[in-house]
């Protein structure tokens, strides 16, 4: 059984490039293996996850990923069963969030991830993704 599982958490110090490409770097490897498909955004303190995959898999990783001293308050935004992965392709891909960037202030400028709903939070990450380059 396919589930989606997004969440939302903050940085527990600054999101370096080293911070970045280590934990891409176990998610390229990681989620192959897993069989998992998702999207990480990160900006402005926060990160925001996608993950897909099968349930036990995703959760597994879940597990790990909540007690990692890299981020806090990991927030459980919304998990879904889904009959088809949004993001197939992509073991991880990464998009930065910047409140500078024309398509938040354009078509999300009223945009706080604490409070947005999950659909918004897709809806912005699809929206981020189709400028940026995902790492297969
Ligand atoms: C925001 C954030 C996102 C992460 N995403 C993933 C991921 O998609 N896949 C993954 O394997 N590890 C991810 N990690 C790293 C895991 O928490 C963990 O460090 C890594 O899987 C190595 O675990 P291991 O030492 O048990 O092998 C992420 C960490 C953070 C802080």
């Amino acid at each position: 059984m396919l589930i989606r599982l997004l969440y939302l958490s903050r940085a527990a110090g600054a999101i370096t490039g080293t911070v970045t490409g280590s934990i891409l770097e176990s998610a390229k490897v990681h989620n192959k293996v897993e069989g998992i498909t998702g999207v990480l955004c990160q900006g402005q303190g926060l990160f925001i996850q996608i993950l897909e995959g099968e349930r036990r898999s995703v959760n597994r990783l879940y597990n790990k990923l909540i007690n990692d001293k890299r981020h806090q308050d990991v927030e459980l935004v919304s998990l879904e069963e889904i009959k088809d992965r949004k993001y197939p392709n992509w073991s991880m891909a990464h998009v930065v969030i910047s409140e500078n960037d024309p398509i938040i202030q354009l078509k999300h400028p009223e945009f706080d991830p604490f409070s947005a709903s999950s659909a918004q939070m897709l809806a912005l990450i699809d929206d981020l993704l189709s400028q940026s380059s995902p790492i297969n």
